[in-house]
């Protein structure tokens, strides 16, 4: 019955061509015809990731898949309300809030004002306590909790270096490295001292000071957020290291190979939707025990000019999309 209160038509930033920011566009598309096990959202928010503008300019696995099939609308982060449910659908119903990592990898499609989802990637949120932050947390929760625990096998009482510490991934899988009780190596700029201090059982290194790095001790878990030559580098420079995982798909081998002959194990990963671990996630950012670090709210129009300042390094963190 709600579906006719909704338009035919809806509003998304998408490209029809890979390249600068300039190539997201505000493009209007035909509301989404479901199929089974699908649902549709009205989205409230959605977050920016590295992929996204990676994906924009061209570069990574996603922009190779997808060159025959644009425009492609970006964006893997919804948090919106179901507007309309296929009929075997039975675990949501029109009106229920909902948070979801969907279309992950090929499909993406979150810039958008509605969003197509297969029910499986979806986690249904309390009504009463739905928070426009939680947009940011699916891609970048999800990564930090596989990246630490399932493939990196963190366990209590360990130690675990994190490289880009202050980002997206870094500043989620810091916190949830504590509450498991590991310490935590945070490497980061000497600007995101303070915020990652406010954590205890943080060791911080200025990445600017590699001489520095000579001091850090024995590392059972390397999560490396940075890739290529920087990683590589930055390895190099401490001896005991027992186990990496390495975030940059493009520069997984090189990185893993250039510690194979001092490390028990490393491997690239990429990460999957998973629920469970979602539902887990946003609880412990509604009990307080996870915090997310938002520097901005933007008009999803204003995509383009978040993607030129995220890709300068002139804004830092998460940037939430509104709808
Ligand atoms: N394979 C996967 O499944 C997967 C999933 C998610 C993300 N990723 C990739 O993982 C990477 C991290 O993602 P993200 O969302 O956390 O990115 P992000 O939010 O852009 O954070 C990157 C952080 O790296 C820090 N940094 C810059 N140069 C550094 C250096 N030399 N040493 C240490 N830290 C440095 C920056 O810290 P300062 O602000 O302090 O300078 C920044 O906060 C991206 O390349 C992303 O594409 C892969």
């Amino acid at each position: 019955m709600l579906r006719n209160t909704y338009p035919a038509q809806y509003d998304a930033m998408a490209i029809a061509q890979f390249g600068s920011p300039a190539q997201l566009q505000l493009m209007r598309f035909d509301r989404p015809v479901l199929a089974a096990g699908e649902v549709l959202i009205n989205n409230i928010a959605s977050s920016i990731n590295p992929i996204d503008y990676k994906t924009r300019a061209g570069l990574g696995w996603a922009a190779a898949k997808n060159g025959d099939k644009l425009p492609m609308v970006l964006g893997y982060d919804t948090l919106g309300e179901v507007i309309e449910v296929a009929p075997d659908v039975s675990d949501f119903s029109v009106g229920d809030k909902v948070l979801g990592f969907v279309g992950f990898p090929l499909e993406a499609g979150c810039y958008a004002q509605l969003v197509k989802s297969s029910a499986a990637q979806l986690v249904k949120l309390n009504n009463g306590s739905v928070n426009n932050d939680l947009a940011s947390l699916p891609l970048a929760g999800l990564t930090a909790w596989q990246g630490l625990f399932d493939i990196g096998n963190l366990q209590a009482g360990e130690t675990v270096l994190i490289s880009g510490a202050s980002g997206g991934v870094g500043y989620l899988a810091l916190q949830l490295a504590i509450n498991a009780g590991a310490n935590v190596v945070a490497i980061a700029s000497l600007a995101n001292q303070a915020l990652l201090q406010e954590f205890a059982n943080v060791t911080f290194v200025d990445y600017n000071d590699i001489s520095s790095f000579q001091a850090i001790g024995d590392i059972d878990l390397w999560f490396d957020l940075i890739g290529g030559d920087t990683a590589i580098k930055q390895l190099a420079q401490v001896g005991h290291i027992k186990r990496l995982v390495t975030l940059p798909t493009m520069s997984a081998d090189v990185v893993c190979q250039s510690v194979a002959a001092k490390v028990e194990s490393a491997q690239g990963m990429l990460v999957s939707n998973n629920t469970n671990q979602l539902a887990n996630l946003s609880a412990m950012v509604e009990n307080n025990t996870l915090r997310l670090n938002i520097v901005k709210y933007v008009d999803f129009k204003q995509a383009p000019l978040m993607h030129a300042q995220l890709e300068s390094g002139e804004l830092r963190g998460k940037i939430v999309l509104t709808f």
